[in-house]
């Protein structure tokens, strides 16, 4: 199965995408951690997405969608797979339309992860005091990531119910509960846990 998890930074995308891998095999594609790697690995790309994460914004379209499409098209997303924090911008939503077209595949479900802004701020300042993002401990930059979710990515919540694709699960709960109403919605679909 191939899935879209959408919402606000801090929303709980991440944790709740392990955990459908850790229970599906579906491997999680996260582009914010591949791009903390590449920073880490101190790679071309890690350079050009260094200065843009620590100010809240978002890569170009190009760089992420070329990035996407290598990624999908490996062996191991045959069966299925996640993705966290893709697409981002209609663009990135149409560019993935075409790409999984072209490969024979499709998107079955993308999942909104609804949550108000001050639970998230919350969450991100929480996880400031424990893990090292520093995208996290400026609240300035925190603010700026929700004005680009809100401008750049909620249409995209909207393009989803279009295409008859959404579903929405209340993130504002407690994980178990989240962790729930996701194995529901997926179950919806023809899909249990094993
Ligand atoms: P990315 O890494 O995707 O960050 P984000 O969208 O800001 O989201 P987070 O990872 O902060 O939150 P999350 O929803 O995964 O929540 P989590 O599970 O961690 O992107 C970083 C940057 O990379 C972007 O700003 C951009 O610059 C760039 N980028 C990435 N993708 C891009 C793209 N496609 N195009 C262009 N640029 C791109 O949970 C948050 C915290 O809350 C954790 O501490 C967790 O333990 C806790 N928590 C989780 N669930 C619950 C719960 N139910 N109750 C209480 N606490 C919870
Ligand atoms: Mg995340």
């Amino acid at each position: 199965m191939n899935i879209i998890v959408l919402g606000p930074p801090g929303a709980g995308k991440g944790t709740q995408a392990q955990r459908l891998q850790d229970t599906y095999g579906w491997p999680k594609l996260s582009t914010g951690d591949m791009l903390r790697q590449a920073i880490e690995d101190q790679t071309p790309l890690g350079q050009q997405a260094k200065e843009i994460i620590d100010s809240g914004e978002l890569l170009p379209d190009d760089v992420m969608i070329a990035m996407i499409r290598e990624r999908i098209s490996q062996e191991d997303c045959r069966e299925g797979f996640i993705l966290d924090g893709y697409p981002r911008t209609l663009v990135q939503a149409d560019s993935l339309a075409d790409m999984t077209k072209e490969l024979g595949k499709d998107i079955d479900l993308a999942i909104e992860f609804k949550v108000a802004e001050e639970i998230v701020i919350e969450r991100i300042s929480a996880r400031a005091r424990i893990e090292n993002r520093s995208d996290d401990d400026d609240i300035e930059v925190v603010q700026n990531r929700m004005k680009v979710y809100r401008e750049q990515t909620a249409p995209l919540i909207d393009y989803y119910q279009r295409a008859g694709l959404l579903v929405t699960i209340d993130a504002a709960a407690e994980m178990d509960a989240v962790w729930q109403a996701l194995t529901a919605a997926l179950a919806q679909a023809g899909n249990a846990a094993s």
